[in-house]
């Protein structure tokens, strides 16, 4: 089955306002613009002018001061511009950071499917857009507000769906050059695919789907897929994946892409939770314990399989694997029980516990295959691993475990830089050493369970990676949104393509 069609949306980035007329005129303003019910800053007046004083009649009646995501909307008084026009507030410079400016463009995402407007310009004339990144965000966000995952009824898609192609202007006069274009749109297209894979129904988006569908967009940038079935896990003695995957119809499927450039001294391997769906297993979710949105489990891995196609394309110096660990936590007479002592491909044994805490379980195969087999220089392992992760940061940023200081730094150095919110946790010995077994090497959970449930979970993943520098990033909370407070409105929301992209740069620039 193929990746759902998204709504026909383009992007333009031009440097005039388009001759046509716009739906829609989208006017970014901040507060310094406006003073006492007047417009302050010169482009806007003279933009004013030609829209004969929309702007300023607005601004007039007092109720639009530029203020964060304070909009407004009025008929133009030159309709020869536009039809309407929207102001949009971007507020003041101390709190503007890279995500505001994805917020803008979700927002005026949102104005424009509302207003069922379909040619839209917008004016990037805030002195807070001035950056390239901000306005790369700017236009992701639209890109990330637009986007909807089809009804699964086509019928009723067909109703609702917005027939003219959506076309955005952005109007800049500074930076539309090709590499921001090229740059904007390989991120864009990497978000969604992410976001296709994570929204897809579970009955759909089973291992084998993930793995039909990277090795089809792996190939044409002709990059190197492998995929291991059930059979090639047993023979390499994938003991833990396999157990997690055992109660399943669906095969277990490790997935692994590779990227390799012409010159590169590094290697650098993403890993991937990939749980298709998570029942908990015989330690099974009730519905209080969100089992309808554990579909969004496989979501490290959609990230680490969707960036690396990002990277490959950008042609970053840098060696890159992305490995997706494929699988369904389901109950079954196969399943794995709770009490079992499974045998790693790392050769450590794990005593299960409890079987919903199954991600590190299969992790700890993944890990131990990207240090060992592929060799890596470092290791950034993204997952929906613990609920604990959302009490600790809610739905705006992840937990960053790190086991080597540089990674840790370029983690969160990468963050600031794209906007998604990463915050760094120490691991503890003492949590640590509640991970130790007595009749296995390891429990998959401590004694106090849930105390300290994020840290714990790192503890048990860094055995698995040898000595190779290791970062476990836990996007329990960021995965998927309801709002768009975080990242995204309500759906898979691709937190950790653009990190990820930005975390490579980094690494192959050291
Ligand atoms: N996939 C869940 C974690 C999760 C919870 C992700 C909520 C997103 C939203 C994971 O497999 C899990 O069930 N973890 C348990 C671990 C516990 C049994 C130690 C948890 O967090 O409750
Ligand atoms: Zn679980
Ligand atoms: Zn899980």
């Amino acid at each position: 089955m193929h990746l759902p069609e998204l709504r026909p949306f383009h992007a333009h980035y031009v440097s005039a306002l388009p001759e046509a007329t716009s739906d829609l005129l989208f006017v970014f303003v901040d507060e310094l613009c406006i003073n006492n019910k007047t417009l302050q800053n010169f482009y806007l007046e003279n933009l004013d002018t030609s829209l004969n004083f929309t702007i300023s009649s607005l601004v007039s009646l007092g109720d639009f001061e530029g203020k964060w995501l304070q909009s407004s909307v009025s008929l133009s008084l030159n309709p020869q511009i536009a039809k309407r026009i929207v102001l949009i507030g971007t507020g003041k410079k101390d709190d503007f950071i890279p995500a505001r400016s994805r917020q803008l463009g979700i927002k005026l995402a949102e104005l424009m499917l509302a207003l069922k407007a379909v040619n839209v310009s917008c004016l990037c004339s805030s002195f807070l857009l001035q950056s390239k990144e901000q306005l790369i965000q700017l236009s992701l966000g639209a890109s990330l507000g637009v986007y909807k995952y089809p009804n699964s009824n086509a019928r009723a898609e067909e109703v609702s769906s917005v027939k003219l192609p959506l076309n955005i202007y952005f109007v800049h006069e500074k930076f539309i050059d090709n590499a921001f274009m090229k740059k904007t749109s390989i991120l864009e297209r990497s978000l969604n695919l992410c976001r296709l894979l994570q929204d897809g129904p579970p009955n759909i988006v089973n291992p084998k789907y993930v793995a039909h569908h990277i090795s089809q967009e792996a190939f044409e940038l002709g990059l190197q897929v492998n995929v291991f079935g059930a059979t090639q896990l047993r023979e390499m003695g994938f003991g833990a994946m396999l157990a997690v995957g055992g109660g399943s119809a669906q095969e277990p499927q490790l997935v692994v892409v590779e990227y390799k450039p012409e010159n590169y001294t590094k290697t650098l391997v993403f890993v991937g939770k990939g749980l298709t769906m998570d029942t908990g297993g015989y330690s099974i979710k009730t519905p209080s314990t969100n089992q309808e949105g554990m579909k969004y489990d496989m979501s490290g891995a959609a990230v680490c399989l969707s960036s690396v196609m990002a990277i490959a394309k950008l042609k970053l110096p840098i060696r890159v694997f992305a490995v997706g660990a494929l699988c369904e936590n389901m109950v079954d007479a196969h399943s794995y029980r709770v009490g079992d002592v499974l045998t790693s491909y790392s050769g450590k044994t794990i005593e299960v516990i409890d079987t919903d805490a199954e991600g590190r379980i299969v992790l700890s195969d993944a890990l131990h295959f990207a240090a060992k087999d592929l060799k890596a220089d470092y290791i950034v392992e993204y997952s929906t691993l613990t609920g604990a992760m959302i009490i600790a940061l809610g739905h705006v940023g992840a937990g960053v475990f790190a086991f080597d200081k540089k990674l840790e730094e370029t983690v969160i150095s990468a963050s600031e830089q794209t906007g998604e919110r990463a915050f760094a946790f120490p691991v503890w010995d003492e949590v640590a050493q509640e991970m130790k077994g007595t009749i296995s090497d390891l429990v998959n959970i401590g004694t106090t369970r849930r105390a300290a449930g994020s840290m714990a979970a790192a503890a048990f993943l860094k055995e698995f990676v040898d000595d190779v520098p290791y970062v476990h990033i836990d996007i329990a909370g960021v995965a998927d949104g309801n709002s768009s407070i975080g990242y995204v409105k309500k759906g898979g929301s691709g937190y950790g393509v653009q990190l990820s992209v930005e975390i490579a740069r980094q690494l192959s620039q050291s």
